[in-house]
């Protein structure tokens, strides 16, 4: 199997499925905050989906070989959960930091895939610098991409950046192609070397979704089947864009009016 390169037919289904994503994370954003159930926040995320987008929740059901169908629509990954925390009874208190990922499906078939930070109250200094520094990892990785680099060096940057900060890169989990297909070629790295990997080439769709930890790399799995947690239990962050590669460089498709913005470097280098 081979990375596909997407028709322009296909660029313009996942350019409206990437807003559409984006703009569940803008809905759901007022609603974030102490006192909401994750459980409420999935439910709100799943109704808007359905009777206003008129898109389908991807992870709702969604079973790779080796896991229990995941239960919910959305993942609320809180504090020391990686990432694919699903949504239920816990309720969000003042200090926390939650992650919420959005797939939707577009009545066309294709897939908008992206996942934001969102402090509840005033987080720690470490919280913030935390969230802050992954931000930067996730742009500094798609801030790489053009025709004729390579998928090391997104991982390259982002872990140079991360471990620069003191804080570690999970490997367990990447980012992937997207398209008509939730996860599809190739693995996108979160570590790794410049020059190495597949050549970006036009018309390649994939995320860029690095999860950094506060502490230590390594990883557990609770029970539920899908739950991931730093095994120190130290804090974790995550950001989640789709990248398509053009002519030129790159473009996020998962934009929409509430979108957060670049950091500089990235305006600095484009404007140059
Ligand atoms: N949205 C996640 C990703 O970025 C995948 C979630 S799979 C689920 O790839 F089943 F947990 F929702
Ligand atoms: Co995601
Ligand atoms: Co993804």
């Amino acid at each position: 199997m081979a990375i596909i390169i997407k028709t322009p037919e296909d660029i313009e289904g996942l350019r409206i499925a990437g807003r559409l994503g984006a703009e569940v994370l803008d809905y759901i954003t007022p609603f974030v905050k102490a006192g909401v159930t994750t459980g409420e926040l999935d439910r709100l995320c799943h109704e808007y989906m359905t009777n206003v987008q008129g898109t389908i929740p991807a992870p709702l059901n969604y079973a790779p070989p080796g896991y229990t169908p995941y239960p919910k629509a959305i993942c609320t990954s809180v504090n020391d959960v990686i990432c694919h925390g699903i949504p239920g009874d816990k309720v969000l208190k003042n200090g926390d930091v939650v992650n919420l990922d959005i797939t939707i499906i577009t009545k066309d078939g294709y897939h908008g895939d992206n996942s934001r930070m969102f402090y509840i109250g005033e987080p720690s200094i470490l919280a913030r610098r935390l969230t802050e520094v992954t931000y930067e990892c996730m742009w500094l990785g798609i801030a790489q991409v053009r025709p004729g680099g390579h998928f090391g060096d997104i991982g390259y940057a982002i872990q140079q950046h991360a471990e620069k900060a003191g804080y570690s890169v999970v490997r367990e989990f990447c980012g992937h192609g997207i398209g008509k297909g939730f996860h599809e070629e190739p693995q996108v790295l979160h570590y790794g070397k410049p020059g190495t990997g597949e050549e970006f080439k036009p018309g390649m769709i994939f995320t860029v979704e690095p999860m950094i930890n506060a502490g230590r790399r390594d990883i557990r799995e609770m029970n539920d089947g899908w739950t991931i947690k730093t095994k120190d239990r130290s804090l974790s962050a995550q950001w989640e864009h789709m990248v398509l590669v053009t002519e030129t460089g790159y473009e996020v498709l998962t934009v929409s009016a509430g979108t957060p913005a670049p950091p500089a470097f990235v305006n600095a280098a484009k404007a140059a």
